[in-house]
């Protein structure tokens, strides 16, 4: 847990409730925590969701690794304590979106099990839904749609996930979707068949 630097500082309750957020917006707020290797295709399946609950009239974000990467966490890399950090500022940003009633995408590999939990336990029960994107290291190898895989092996990227650095899969996610055999409409469609399912779409 990261310590709070701040003293003299008081929590204020929200005048309008997440209960009143959601019923303006017709839905709850939940996070899509996508996590899997580099070129799992997290990006491409969160943004196939997003799509969707757009189109049904959802209110949604995604939020994305490179992205993130270049904005609001362009002052960390890819140790493991900076890692821990970037994982650690999404979940709250993924928090207050689901506060807002937001539902919200995010695309990292987040690859420690307990960075995946410390945002699990900032979510109400049911709120944090876990989805590993299952692809073998040799399909996201062959694929290498940045070819960063090819530069790791020639060893000019140190600690890339998979190959110097580690990956650890979820050991109860809600959801794994077979992204070896699967295509991303098929996928994206899983996705959304838990949400209705989980009354997750409606208020
Ligand atoms: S995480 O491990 O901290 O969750 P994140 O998802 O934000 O990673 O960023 C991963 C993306 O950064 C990869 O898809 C890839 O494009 C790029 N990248 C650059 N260097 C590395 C590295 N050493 N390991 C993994 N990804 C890297």
């Amino acid at each position: 847990m990261t310590e709070q630097k701040a003293t003299n500082v008081t929590w204020h309750e929200h005048n309008v409730t997440r209960e009143e957020r959601a019923r303006l917006n017709g839905h709850r707020g939940a996070v899509l925590w996508f996590t899997g290797l580099s070129g799992c295709g997290k990006s491409t399946i969160a943004n196939a969701v997003d799509r969707i609950l757009h189109d049904r009239g959802v209110h949604t974000y995604v939020l994305d690794g490179d992205n993130i990467r270049m904005g609001l966490n362009r002052n960390l890399g890819f140790s493991p304590e900076d890692r821990t950090e970037n994982i650690r500022r999404i979940g709250e940003v993924a928090k207050l979106f689901a506060d807002a009633a937001h539902i919200v995408t995010t695309a990292f590999i987040s690859p420690y099990r307990a960075d995946r939990d410390a945002v699990r336990a900032l979510l109400p029960e049911g709120e944090f839904i876990e989805i590993y994107v299952n692809a073998s290291l040799e399909t996201c190898e062959s694929r290498d749609p940045k070819g960063l895989y090819k530069k790791a092996r020639a060893g000019e990227i140190k600690e890339f996930t998979g190959i110097n650095a580690p990956y650890e899969e979820p050991e109860s996610p809600e959801l794994v979707l077979d992204s070896d055999n699967r295509g991303v409409e098929e996928l994206a469609q899983e996705v959304i068949r838990y949400l209705e399912e989980h009354n997750i779409l409606t208020v």
